[in-house]
């Protein structure tokens, strides 16, 4: 039963992360399109479905079957693991952000350049490679 569950808790995961790379990549070419243009208007549709629909339940559910393997596998104590719920609480605040800057766009009050949200697609990127280390490897 267990492997079930953390094998749905890294199938949510996996759609929440292509989200979280996929979003800021959008917001680098909205960030170039001329305000009010169809290309402006279709990527907020395009960024308001993958933040509502893909990427916020893909989240709610990463962190209720992450939260029921934490009691399963008693991890609770486990330093991974403490690392681990750092980055995530730190990822789920990137998630806050993006969604912030999601109606920044729909409202037309994006004040940020193209190579803002280059840097930004950095973040959630570390942030990805760091957490499946530790969840995989469990190095200390
Ligand atoms: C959101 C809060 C999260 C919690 C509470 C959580 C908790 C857990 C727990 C307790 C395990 C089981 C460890 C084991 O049985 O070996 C696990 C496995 C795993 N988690 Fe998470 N997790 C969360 C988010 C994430 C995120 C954001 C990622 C990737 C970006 C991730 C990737 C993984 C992977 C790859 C495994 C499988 C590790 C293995 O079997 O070796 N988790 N998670």
């Amino acid at each position: 039963m267990y492997l079930w569950i953390k094998a749905f808790h890294i199938i949510a995961v996996i759609s929440w992360m292509a989200g979280m790379l996929y979003l800021p990549r959008l917001f680098v070419y909205h960030a170039a399109a001329k305000p009010g243009s169809e290309q402006y208007e279709t990527f907020k549709v395009m960024e308001r479905r993958l933040y509502r629909f893909i990427m916020t339940p893909a989240m709610i559910v990463a962190w209720v079957i992450g939260i029921a393997l934490v009691f399963e596998g008693q991890w609770f104590a486990s330093g991974w693991f403490i690392a681990k719920f750092i980055l995530a609480i730190a990822l789920t605040f990137v998630h806050g952000l993006l969604g912030h800057w999601t109606s920044q766009f729909a409202y037309d009050r994006n004040r940020h350049p193209q190579k803002f949200f280059r840097i930004v697609n950095e973040i959630p990127t570390v942030l990805m490679i760091v957490i499946v280390i530790l969840a995989t490897v469990k190095p200390f």
